[in-house]
C-alpha cells in the first residue's frame, strides 16, 4: 500500500488495516485519519473484500491522538480545520470491521477502536481515557458512545478518572467482545471476520445498519426500520439461494446481491 501512517493487505476477502506509526505508540496525526479513511472507504467500495480487521502493534494499539499535532490548537483552528468530518465518515462504512487491540488503547485510540464493530483483545490491553489528565475530553464520539456501551455512572467513573481499565474489566462493562492471548488477538479477529464473511453479505449490512439505528431509534421506530430492512432482503438472489439450499439440504453459495 502507498500509505505512511498505515499497512494494508487484502487475504480470503478480508482487508487489514494496520496502524503504523510505532515509535509514537501509533498516535493518530491528521494524515493517519486521512489515510485511514481513505483505506476504509476503498475496501467499502472493493467487491472482493467481505470484511475489514483494524489492529495496531503488540505495544499498542494507539495511544491516542498525536498531542504533538494538537498542543498549538484553538476552538478556531479546530473549528476551522473541520477534522471530524472524517471521523463522522468512519461511521459510514458498511462492511463489518473487527478491531483487533493489543497494548495501549487511549483517548483518540480508544475512540478509533470503538467504531469497530466487534472488538476482541489481548488480555494485557489497556483501555482508557486520559484526556481529563491534559485539560482537555474526549472529542471523537468517547464520552458518548462509553456511556451508551457501560451506562452514566461507570462512564462519568472512569472518564473523570483518566485511569486505563484493563482488558477484563472493559469485557465485563460490554466494552468490547472478547478478551484472547496476546498472541492470538489478531488470528482469532480474522478468523471472526472469514466466518462473517462467509455470511450473506447483504444480511450483515443490514443487520449493522439496524443495530446502529436502534441506538438512537425508539423501541417502535427501531422496529419498523428492521422491518423494512427484513423486506428488502426479500428482493435479493441471496435469499432466494439462501432458503433452496436450506430446502435442499445444502450449503448456501451467497453472491453479495
Ligand atoms: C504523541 C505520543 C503519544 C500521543 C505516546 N507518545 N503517546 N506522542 N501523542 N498520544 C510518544 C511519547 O511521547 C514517546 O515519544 C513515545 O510515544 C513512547 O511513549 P512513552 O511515553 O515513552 O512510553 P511509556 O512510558 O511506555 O508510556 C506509554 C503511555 C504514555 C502511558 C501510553 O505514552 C502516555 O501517557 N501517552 C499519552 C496518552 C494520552 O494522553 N492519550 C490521549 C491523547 S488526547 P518519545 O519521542 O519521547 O520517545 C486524545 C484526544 C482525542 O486522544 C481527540 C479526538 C481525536
Amino acid at each position: 500500500s502507498n500509505y505512511e501512517t498505515i499497512i494494508t493487505s487484502v487475504e480470503d476477502g478480508i482487508a487489514l488495516i494496520q496502524l503504523n506509526r510505532p515509535r509514537v505508540l501509533n498516535a493518530i496525526n491528521r494524515p493517519m485519519v486521512t489515510e485511514l479513511l481513505d483505506a476504509f472507504e476503498g475496501f467499502d467500495r472493493n467487491d472482493e473484500v467481505k470484511a475489514i480487521v483494524l489492529t495496531g502493534n503488540q505495544r499498542a494499539f494507539a495511544a491516542g491522538a498525536d498531542i504533538d499535532e494538537m498542543k498549538e490548537d484553538d476552538s478556531v483552528s479546530l473549528e476551522l480545520l473541520n477534522q471530524f468530518k472524517e471521523w463522522d465518515r468512519l461511521a459510514t462504512i458498511k462492511k463489518p470491521i473487527i478491531g483487533a487491540v493489543n497494548g495501549y488503547c487511549f483517548g483518540g485510540g480508544f475512540e478509533l477502536a470503538l467504531c469497530a464493530d466487534i472488538l476482541f483483545a489481548a488480555e494485557n490491553a489497556q483501555f482508557g481515557f486520559p484526556e481529563i489528565k491534559l485539560g482537555v475530553m474526549p472529542g471523537a464520539g468517547g464520552t458518548v458512545k462509553l456511556t451508551k456501551l457501560m451506562g452514566q455512572k461507570k462512564a462519568l467513573e472512569w472518564l473523570w478518572l483518566g485511569d486505563p481499565m484493563t482488558a477484563d474489566e472493559a469485557l465485563q462493562y460490554g466494552v468490547i467482545n472478547r478478551v484472547i492471548a496476546p498472541e492470538l488477538v489478531l488470528e482469532e479477529a480474522k478468523k471472526y471476520a472469514r466466518i462473517v464473511a462467509s455470511r450473506a453479505p447483504l444480511s450483515t449490512r443490514l443487520i449493522k445498519e439496524t443495530v446502529y439505528k436502534s441506538i438512537d431509534y425508539s423501541t417502535y421506530e427501531g422496529m419498523q426500520f428492521e422491518r423494512k430492512n427484513f423486506y428488502l432482503l426479500f428482493s435479493s438472489q441471496d435469499q432466494k439461494e439462501g432458503m433452496k439450499a436450506f430446502v435442499e439440504k445444502r450449503p448456501a453459495e451467497f453472491k453479495g446481491k
